[in-house]
């Protein structure tokens, strides 16, 4: 697992840019599997931007749909796959016909989870997952404890994904309890895999997936067992101005 410390979070989104961009610029049809959430937002825009500049061109990649509310439709603003549509899909001009979304409220959301599965299989796997941290460690919504061999499947939220997720929904209350997430298992398949993390409220976390204990119960250090990963961290995230920091 390599380190890349970015001055700031504009710095870290530049860099993360420029690696999804490259991955492309080897591969134009790359399946990329794509978070939502705060992290990668300067990401998705500095990509936009260079797309603009031409410098980037998503024309052919294959986007697919890291996690989803259960019960929550997927066209409702609050919706995972609708951040996904205004921070990165629209932007870059991709239909949603590219997209292999997750079920939001399917009739049956295990054979959904199957039939995504079944998808990431018939692409060849992930050729590049970018990804965020959870607060606790969470991947997706790969809650802890989650194995490295997770499917895609149903899980409850954690208090501490409620908690995290309360400001966007208005309050902790009103946070869905249950989510479809992408597993474990296609995710530590990744050819390539960018975690993404920013802030000094990720610290600990951070801290403890680069060198605590490989685990289940902090699923992002199962990325230690991964192949090619790269954690892009901003200086706030590593605590450089901590003396006992070993960034
Ligand atoms: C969202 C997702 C989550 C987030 C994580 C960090 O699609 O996959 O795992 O990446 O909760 O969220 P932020 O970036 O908002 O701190």
């Amino acid at each position: 697992m390599n380190l890349i410390v970015a001055n700031d979070y504009a710095d870290l989104s530049r860099v993360a840019a420029e690696r999804i961009a490259a991955a492309v610029a080897r591969k134009p049809d790359a399946a990329i599997v794509l978070a939502t959430g705060n992290t990668p937002m300067g990401a998705y825009a500095e990509l936009a931007r260079m797309q603009r500049a031409g410098a980037f061109d998503a024309t052919h990649i294959r986007p697919f749909q890291l996690d989803a509310y259960l019960g929550i439709p997927f066209d409702d603003e609050r919706a995972l796959y609708g951040w996904l549509e205004r921070a990165f899909l629209r932007p870059l001009g991709i239909a949603r016909e590219r997209v292999v979304m997750l079920p939001d409220g399917a009739p049956d959301p295990e054979a959904a989870c199957r039939a995504y599965d079944a998808a990431v299989d018939a692409a060849g796997g992930f050729d590049l997952a970018v990804l965020g941290l959870g607060p606790n460690g969470h991947l997706g919504f790969n809650e802890p404890p989650s194995p490295a061999d997770a499917p895609t499947r149903r899980v409850i939220l954690t208090e501490a994904s409620l908690n995290s997720n309360g400001p966007y929904w208005g309050g902790r209350d009103r946070v869905p309890r249950e989510a479809i997430t992408c597993g474990m298992r296609h995710l530590l398949a990744a050819r390539e895999t960018l975690l993404l993390v920013s802030g000094a409220h990720k610290r600990e976390i951070l801290r403890a997936t680069l060198y605590g204990p490989v685990t289940s119960d902090v699923p992002a250090s199962l990325l230690r067992l991964a192949g090619k990963v790269t954690v892009i961290a901003d200086a706030a995230a590593c605590g450089r101005d901590d003396p006992t920091w070993r960034c």
